[in-house]
């Protein structure tokens, strides 16, 4: 079958609402515009850009994002209420091609928490799909907890969305819950027997907490739905969203079965995917399919023998169709400026002068350690939170005293607003004491919740990168850090940390940083 006897999906990309919702991964107003271009340039249909009524700068992203739009329509998630819904309008009709999202739970469960009964929450649904429509021609709505909702109910209250004037209609797996067959049994049956289904568009949106999201969102597909909402690396909430890359690579692999295309370049794929694992703090799981660092790694003596002679033998795409360049040419000392920045353009990053200056001094540093330096390592590079012209905090000086006979010490220089602070600190290893050093020096409430070590290439000498999260007051933060000494990665990663939660403070105060917005509740 060609591509153009395909039927075409859409693709509805919720990286920066439903992904930027998972605790941690929060983004700033700069990377969430570089994310939306990204998403632009890749050929994502549908952008959803946001909550604007969820913060000043969620509403402040939104309306940027929309003004900076070129192909994408970008959408806003506003709930069923007029003034969430009147606040998306302000922010999404800045595009070309604007679209408001409303959305209520539908299940029982939800039902309850606005103690609604269900006329009352069908002539609200009726309400506010209509104020949307009379603000835009582009509505789309969503029963919230669809797949727990009784079916008769859902058929009636996804009708008078229909008639109140949505053109999509989306179907949320909210929690999860459903497997393939049911979630193409539901999508073919509202079509079949929902009044005006064919005037509309179903979507289906799946969360991936028993690890079906993208079958699922695939089996919708295979029921009638034309447009599949995911998130980049399958970012989300709990265990995520369906993931855009493995629902784009399984239609295109399997275009055999499954005849249907996009509008996705998928050779942008893993620039997109290391990006949104640099913004989010969330780095990607070794052995997740397609983006993982071990996705096209052939380990065994079997597997490479194969590939040699034949690279089918083992794969069922090509590293090249996902943007992973076939060549993981080294870099050294020796490498140049101007290398550095080639090969960082390869892999995504375009770097102004000033940047590059940095990132060099630290890539020479790097080399110097380490005799040779790949793909892998400059991307930790990236990844290291460090920003010499606006760190408060900064390591200037560690040394750490461990082994069998502790305790463990840490004698540590800071520069605190460019003023060197010393102390020395014991803990329960070396890392433990490091922290305490910083804590001494620093002194914060921050609480962590994560600390996470990974080896970025083989070898003894090769970098570790590190991620911490902190909360402090609600406000949760991430760190990052590369360095191929293990400690100092820690140390650095908890001060990037550190430093975005001075900045968090100076934005806002406790609480207020996203205002409490609840999903449950209406108002
Ligand atoms: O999972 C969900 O139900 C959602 C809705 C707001 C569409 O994200
Ligand atoms: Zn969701």
């Amino acid at each position: 079958m060609t591509q153009s006897e395909k039927e075409r999906v859409v693709i509805f990309d919720t990286t920066l609402r439903d992904g930027e919702q998972s605790p941690g991964a929060t983004m700033t107003h700069a990377e969430k515009l570089e994310i939306a271009g990204l998403l632009d340039e890749m050929g994502v249909d549908i952008i959803e850009a946001g909550f604007p009524i969820a913060s000043e700068g969620d509403f402040k992203a939104v309306s940027d994002i929309a003004r900076a739009s070129v192909n994408s329509v970008i959408c806003g998630l506003a709930r069923a209420n007029y003034g969430d819904i009147d606040r998306c309008w302000e922010a999404v009709r800045h595009a070309a091609q604007p679209r408001i999202h409303t959305f209520i739970g539908t299940s029982p469960l939800h039902r309850a928490i606005p103690n609604l009964t269900r006329d009352e929450m069908a002539d609200l649904i009726h309400q506010t799909v209509s104020h949307a429509r009379n603000l835009c021609d582009n509505v789309q709505w969503s029963p919230m907890d669809a797949t727990r909702t009784e079916w008769d109910y859902l058929a009636r209250v996804v009708e008078i969305a229909i008639r109140a004037g949505a053109t999509t209609i989306n179907i949320p797996d909210t929690v999860g819950y459903t497997a393939p067959a049911e979630s193409a049994d539901l999508i073919r049956r509202l079509i079949a027997e929902v009044p005006g289904a064919s005037d509309v568009v179903f979507a289906t949106h799946c969360h991936n907490d028993l690890g079906m999201a993208t079958a699922n969102s695939l089996a919708a597909v295979a029921g009638g739905a034309r447009q599949v909402e995911c998130t980049i690396n399958g970012l989300g909430e709990r265990a995520g969203n369906t993931a855009l890359e493995e629902v784009d690579m399984a239609l295109k692999v399997r275009g055999d079965i499954m005849p249907y295309t996009t509008g996705i370049d998928t050779t942008k794929i893993m620039n997109i995917s290391r990006r949104v694992a640099t913004v989010s703090g969330f780095p990607v799981q070794f052995n997740k399919a397609i983006v993982g660092k071990n996705a096209f790694a052939h380990e065994s003596g079997i597997h490479q023998d194969g590939m040699l002679k034949n690279a089918e033998t083992f794969e069922i795409m090509r590293p090249e169709d996902v943007g992973l360049l076939a060549t993981n040419i080294v870099m050294g000392k020796h490498s140049g400026r101007a290398a550095l920045r080639a090969k960082l353009g390869e892999l995504g990053f375009e770097l102004g002068d000033n940047q590059l200056r940095d990132v060099f001094v630290r890539f020479k540093e790097l080399a110097d350690r380490k005799k040779e330096v790949y793909d892998d390592d400059l991307v930790a590079l990236m990844r290291s939170g460090e920003d010499p012209e606006n760190d408060r905090i900064r390591l200037q000086s560690l040394r750490v005293q461990c082994g069998t006979e502790g305790p463990q010490q840490a004698d540590m220089t800071l520069l605190i607003e460019g003023q060197p602070h010393s102390t020395t600190q014991t803990g329960d290893g070396p890392v433990d004491a490091s922290f305490n050093a910083v804590k001494a020096l620093f002194p914060h409430e921050a609480r962590l919740q994560l600390y996470q070590v990974h080896a970025v290439t083989e070898g003894t000498d090769a970098q570790a990168t590190v991620s911490v999260r902190m909360e402090e007051a609600g406000r949760v933060v991430t760190g990052q850090s590369a360095d191929t000494d293990t400690v100092v990665a820690s140390v650095k990663a908890y001060i990037n940390a550190l430093n975005n939660l001075v900045v968090r403070r100076e934005k806002s105060a406790p609480g207020e940083d996203r205002r409490e917005v609840s999903y449950k509740y209406l108002s």
